[in-house]
């Protein structure tokens, strides 16, 4: 079945035909070409598809798109254009909290949403914040100091 719907993403508005099965995760990607979400495990385990709807942080691979109908979502190249989490990014690199960078796009949503909602989180919380994200090339060292960085320049 066919569906209209209208997204808001990244201060876009567009209205779109998807079927019932689509996720959130094929609309961004496939139809908006906005392919800084990662499509990586599709059931939920690895966090690379995550991204902001109405403001949270969700797993792109589990919404439905003609749920998410009226929503508002931010992927990381709205995140990006935003500025606003910026010294994330600069940290990240400055830290190699990145290799291949499959993981890296739904990090940087996970550290942005954990950094918005406590600008000093302690390593065990950013540790619990960023659990549903996995990486297979840093071990996870370098990801920790680049938050841990980043929290020290946003303060
Ligand atoms: S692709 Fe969504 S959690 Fe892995
Ligand atoms: S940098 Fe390769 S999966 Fe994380």
């Amino acid at each position: 079945m066919r569906h209209e719907i209208t997204l808001h993403v990244n201060g876009h508005e567009h209205r779109l035909q998807v079927e019932s099965h689509h996720t959130l995760l094929d609309v961004l990607r496939r139809q908006l070409g906005l392919t800084g979400t990662k499509h990586g495990c599709d059931c939920g385990e690895c966090g690379a598809c995550s991204i902001w709807l109405n403001d949270r942080l969700v797993l792109s691979c589990l919404v439905l798109a003609a749920e998410a109908d009226g929503a508002h979502v931010l992927t990381v190249e709205g995140l990006a254009a935003s500025g606003e989490f910026a010294h994330l990014q600069e940290a990240f690199i400055e830290h190699h909290g990145m290799q291949c960078g499959f993981c890296t796009a739904g990090f940087l949503m996970a550290a942005a949403a954990l950094l918005r909602e406590n600008a000093r989180p302690d390593a065990a919380t950013i540790r619990a914040a960023l659990a549903g994200n996995l990486c297979r090339c840093t071990g996870y060292h370098g990801i920790l100091r680049a938050v841990q960085t980043a929290s020290r320049m946003r303060r």
